[in-house]
């Protein structure tokens, strides 16, 4: 059996800036990831990552204050305060960190990291690497732990990678280490360890129309929440406003950031007649852009009633090439449009879920020994919705304080539980027969059922909600979660079987989803990203909380926690 003092999971952002400085006090640490490191989804973030950094001159008044107020108007006053703050405060520390460490970011004429703007801000504050900015960053930060791993005089640290964890070893409440499934080799295994850190990311194949990777998935929050972990405002899910029609490839916020139009079948810059978008029109928010576009297609405004124009034509070619050549590429191989001759055909999809693993501001659980960080974690500094751009900061910020957070809680001795060599015992054969149960299913297809969940995700709990669609897709939901427990697999054993990682992802996503709906159908009114139809007003008075979802046989178990507001008073958004 493998011990080591920490495991991290996930090896995207949040997870390898947790691990590094988890090696820098020392401590011994592993990384699982279910994909290389480098194929992880951080690797398509695009457009940028925020500090307030004032090298930009229609931005050199900025302030990590100023940062903190816009991302907390942004949530639509969900976001907790103090963690938005932290967020923000150790954002340029954090950002020049990865620049001395190799990240080749675009530069201003003086040699300065470049910033572009970005929804919220009303200035430049967004630094980018032209449109490859989570490429580099993860590039970069897999170098240096690839350094740690080889030289390890500062602490052991490993990197496995193809291993699937797929359950938590946890003990009178107390979490003692992970159920590792090694897809090359086919075992399973236990890691024991004082603590452990997810970092597994987003959760969006939850959906069809998603931006994200097929390797995100709701497994990683599905996890802990059937193992005692709460979950926090999933209902918040953001739509991207610009995802390129037909496949949902992001085409990142910084194409609208350096001046590129939204148009609809009139060639009318539309967002000018929605008053929540008139002043800062192509970066307002997030949530308010997806919503005016889905107005202008749903009101016939649109092309083939589906997707409208992202137009790039005026910044020109050679601004094109520098700054936005990755979605160039993108569009010219997907959809045969060259952005430098015609505009891109594209519609809101799923991009980010802003609820999450619930934690504390060190990233700490109430499991003691289990920790979140990044997308998966909700701290929570993004509220109702995220402002693009703190995505990114959250990983490298919340990362390494959650690394350094279960660092001290390991020097501090841990949990001071000293388990029963026993459990680790029982938890492997348990999850061996478990899984190996899986193969003697009965008839159901799990492709159909993970196609029903996307598009029932789709039109059920899209960009516009109403109780009577919600409920039809909470029902939907729950005869798809009776049918899982009926698949078949095709293939057996547990070597590089994709079908069984299938199946166990798909489990994930419906438990996730189930989350998300009914959490929708119960916050009965509109903030941020969660636009109910039929309660279309922000209401304060009754639902300016968190929703916490525990984990029941029968379905989430809903209870509420209070929203940290000791720096602003909630106000109206306007753009
Ligand atoms: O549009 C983008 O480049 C995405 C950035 C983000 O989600 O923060």
């Amino acid at each position: 059996m493998r011990y080591h003092q920490v495991v991290v999971v996930g090896g995207g952002l949040a997870g390898l800036r947790a691990a590094l400085e988890l090696n820098k006090r020392n401590v011994k640490v592993a990384v699982v990831s279910k994909v290389h490191p480098l194929r992880s989804h951080s690797v398509e973030a695009q457009g940028g990552i925020n500090a307030s950094l004032g090298n930009h001159p229609r931005g050199s008044h900025d302030s990590p204050e100023l940062h903190a107020f816009d991302t907390v108007k942004g949530s639509d006053y969900l976001a907790d305060q103090k963690a938005a703050l932290r967020l923000t405060e150790d954002a340029p520390k954090r950002v020049r960190e990865m620049e001395h460490w190799g990240v080749p970011f675009s530069r201003t004429p003086d040699g300065k990291i470049a910033q572009r703007p970005f929804g919220g801000a009303g200035f430049p504050r967004t630094c980018f690497a032209s449109d490859k900015t989570g490429h580099v960053l993860l590039h970069t930060l897999f170098e240096q732990c690839v350094k740690y791993e080889q030289a390890s005089e500062r602490g052991e640290m490993v990197i496995y990678d193809e291993q699937i964890v797929t359950g938590l070893v946890v003990d009178e409440g107390v979490c003692h280490g992970v159920i590792v499934w090694n897809f090359q080799t086919g075992e399973i295994d236990v890691i024991k360890s004082e603590a452990v850190i997810f970092a597994t990311g987003g959760a969006g194949r939850i959906f069809g129309k998603t931006t994200n990777a097929l390797v995100s998935t709701g497994l990683g929050m599905a996890i802990p929440y059937w193992g005692g972990v709460p979950i926090k405002d999933f209902e918040f899910v953001q739509f991207h406003p610009t995802t390129l029609f037909g496949t949902n490839i992001l085409m990142t916020e910084g194409a609208r950031g350096e001046g590129g139009f939204l148009l609809n079948n009139e060639g009318e810059r539309f967002l000018a007649n929605y008053d929540d978008s008139s002043k800062a029109m192509e970066v307002a928010p997030r949530d308010i852009v997806a919503r005016n576009m889905t107005r202008e297609i749903d009101e016939g405004r649109g092309f083939e009633d589906e997707y409208l124009h992202l137009d790039l034509r005026h910044l020109g070619r050679e601004k094109i090439l520098e700054r936005l050549p990755g979605i160039r590429d993108l569009a010219m191989k997907f959809v045969h449009v060259d952005p430098i001759e015609a505009p891109i055909p594209v519609q809101p999809g799923m991009h980010y879920t802003m609820g999450g693993i619930d934690t504390d501001e060190t990233g700490a659980s109430r499991v003691p020994g289990f920790y979140a960080a990044g997308e998966c974690g909700c701290v929570s500094v993004h509220g109702a919705n995220r402002l693009g751009g703190n995505s990114m900061l959250e990983t490298i910020v919340y990362g390494a304080i959650a690394g350094d957070s279960a660092a001290q809680f390991v020097l501090d001795g841990g949990s001071g539980k000293v388990p029963d060599e026993k459990i680790f015992d029982d938890a492997k054969n348990r999850e061996l027969a478990r899984l190996e149960g899986m193969f003697n299913g009965g008839n159901e297809n799990p492709a159909d059922i993970k196609d029903e969940l996307e598009s029932t995700m789709n039109r059920k709990c899209w960009v516009f909600r109403e109780e009577n669609t919600l409920q039809e897709g909470i029902e939907k939901i729950e005869e798809l979660r009776e049918r899982y427990k009926n698949i078949t697999l095709n293939s057996s054993g547990l070597r590089l079987n994709f079908d069984l990682l299938w199946a166990l992802e798909l489990g994930g996503n419906l438990t996730m989803a189930e989350v998300m709906i009914k959490g929708a159908a119960r916050r009965k009114e509109s903030r941020g990203s969660q636009f109910r139809t039929d309660y279309p007003t922000r209401d304060d008075a009754k639902w300016l909380e968190h929703t916490l979802a525990y984990y029941a046989q029968d379905g989430p178990r809903f209870e509420a926690s209070d929203v940290d507001l000791s720096i602003w008073e909630p106000k109206e958004r306007k753009y």
